[in-house]
Parts: structure tokens; sequence; C-alpha cells
């Protein structure tokens, strides 16, 4: 598949926090890769309570200052969405779930399942916890965990599409 474009989508459950993070987080590891025309990098909630909405502001001051940028507004993610996307990589086992039951009437063939299981060392089942309730630190350990799965997703599209 020489000219495929690699889709990627990150989905959560409000589309304001750890997807757009993680969204903001790959979108930087792909350009530092070179590989910006290569794979694109989407995200989506599963609930559709901030549509249209800016990322949470505790996300977009927490990532600025690793050079990253939050600048998506918040969607639902759609069963159409299965057509368009290779990867669906969800923050927990709920936004899992509800995409499981989604994916059940399409003929998904690409990959969904968690984001954290390309993290190497991240044991089977982990999740990006929910920061929407806590404090700050919550928004600094969503964007270590997505820096540390999305370093091992890339490796995984390179070898599946035989990218540089
Ligand atoms: P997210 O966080 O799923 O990481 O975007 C949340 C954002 C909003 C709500 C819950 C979680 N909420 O209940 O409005």
């Amino acid at each position: 598949m020489p000219d495929h474009i690699v889709q990627v989508c990150f989905v959560c459950l409000g589309n304001i926090c750890r997807s757009p993070t993680a969204e903001g987080v790959m979108q930087r590891l792909v350009d530092d890769s070179g590989l910006g025309d290569k794979i694109c990098v989407d995200s989506a909630g599963t609930a559709a309570y901030h549509v249209g909405e800016r990322s949470d502001k505790r996300s977009r001051e927490a990532a600025r200052p690793r050079g990253i940028a939050l600048n998506s507004r918040g969607r639902q993610f759609q069963t159409e969405d299965f057509e368009r996307f290779d990867y669906v990589l969800a923050m927990d086992e709920s936004n899992l779930m509800d995409l499981q039951a989604l994916e059940d009437a399409t003929e998904h063939s690409g990959h969904l399942g968690l984001l954290r299981a390309f993290d190497a060392i991240a044991p089977p089942g982990a999740e990006v916890p929910d920061p929407y309730y806590g404090g700050d630190s919550g928004f600094e350990d969503v964007l270590d965990l997505c820096e540390a799965a999305c370093r091992g997703l890339l490796e995984r599209i390179r070898e599946d599409f035989e990218l540089p």
C-alpha cells in the first residue's frame, strides 16, 4: 500500500483531555520523524458532552511547555469512523467497550484496542486515567503515559506499513 495514508484515532470519553493530548503527542512524534505525509492523527470522544469545545485548559497548559499544541475541537466518535481509521485507540476499558459495541455493526478490519498496549513496560490492560476531576499532576501523568505509548505505537505503525 505505497500511497496509503495511515489513519489513527485516539478515543476517550469527552475528547477534551486524554485523547486530544494523545493526538498532540503523536502528531509531534510523527512530525519529528518526518512522517507527516504518511500518518494522519485525529481524536474523538465516546460521549457528546463537549462537542465543538476546545481542549481542557489544564491539558493545553500542561502540553505547551513540552512543545505540544492541542488545537482540536471536541467531536463524538461515529460508527462510520471505523471505515476510515486503521488504528482506533481507547484510553480506558470503558471507552474500549463502547467502541467494541459500535465496531460490531461494521466491517472494520483495522486495530481496535487500548493505547497503552503499545507501551512495552505497561502491564496488560493498563489505562490512561481520567484527569478531569483531579489535580494538575493528573494532566502531567496523561502526557507521560501518552508519550511512552505513542512511541511504541509509532514503531508498530512503521512495521505494519513498512514506513522508514
Ligand atoms: P476525557 O476527560 O475523557 O479525557 O476528555 C473527561 C472530560 C469530560 C468529562 C469526563 C471526562 N465530563 O464528564 O464532562
